[in-house]
């Protein structure tokens, strides 16, 4: 079981940030990764479908013999994880706003925090919120139509300019000094976002946190690979193989590309 892969997926081509995280600090891993962009966004859709897309992609890692299935995606995280991990015995890792360090660092008390609409309204956004956000201004803002855009291979458009200086101009007139940023497609527009933001305003996301929780349960679980050799990666799409590719292309690691369908 210790060789077998670990198991990723997401509504498209964003959860690859977390991939790289992965494989970065697990570089002796094997992982399959799952782009299931034939359906993203995932952000609008309802609680059920968002479980049925990811039941879907758990049962596809789940006969690649998958060891452990990360959701590297907010969406499915605060919908679904909760019945996915009902479901099926293997472990699972999800994705989450990091909000807590940034109410925790937070000088001016505000704090911005950019997701999907499925994730802003689950109740575990609510929650997670309530718990660590109580004396701070948390600005929710709903990041429609960016998704749409990073699968489209447009992350450096005039579309995505405007689209995203629509949605910091508020948060910078309300002085945060934190975005948390609440979805896996989003640590690709850091670079547009560092150029809007000033100084002041850090940006955070959650794909480090993920990789050390990946590590630390499967260490837990007696599932890491002790192999000395370097991991293999297969990643799958079931749309566009070379916006995929092209995401992609910042890796350090050695990968292949693959259309299925699932
Ligand atoms: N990467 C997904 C997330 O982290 C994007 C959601 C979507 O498909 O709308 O939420």
């Amino acid at each position: 079981m210790q060789h077998n892969p670990i198991g990723i997926f997401d509504s498209g081509v964003g959860g690859t940030s977390i991939w790289k995280e992965i494989t970065q600090l697990l570089p002796h891993e094997n992982t399959i990764y799952l782009a299931d962009s034939k359906y993203a966004p995932y952000g609008k859709r309802s609680k059920a479908e968002i479980l049925e897309l990811s039941v879907k992609n758990t049962e596809t890692l789940l006969d690649f013999g998958c060891k452990i299935i990360v959701a590297a995606c907010n969406t499915a995280t605060t919908n679904a994880i909760k019945e996915l991990r009902s479901r099926y015995d293997v472990p699972f890792i999800g994705i989450e706003p990091a909000i807590k360090p940034a109410a925790i660092h937070t000088k001016t008390k505000k704090v911005g925090v950019l997701a999907t609409k499925g994730t802003l309204s689950s109740e575990l956004f609510a929650k997670t919120s309530d718990l660590y956000a109580r004396n701070i201004e948390v600005i929710e803002v709903i990041g429609a139509g960016l998704v749409e855009l990073i699968e489209n291979d447009k992350i450096d458009s005039p579309e995505m300019q405007s689209l995203l200086s629509s949605y910091m101009n508020p948060l910078i007139k309300k002085n945060i000094d934190y975005l948390v940023l609440g979805c896996s497609h989003y640590p690709y527009l850091i670079p547009i976002l560092k150029k809007m933001l000033s100084d002041r305003v850090t940006i955070i996301d959650s794909g480090e946190a993920v990789a050390k929780q990946t590590k630390a349960i499967l260490e837990r679980t007696a599932l890491i690979n002790t192999n000395t050799k370097l991991g293999t990666h297969s990643l799958y799409t079931n749309e566009n193989v070379v916006i995929l590719e092209k995401i992609l292309k910042s890796s350090a690691s050695s990968y292949a590309v693959n259309k299925l369908d699932f």
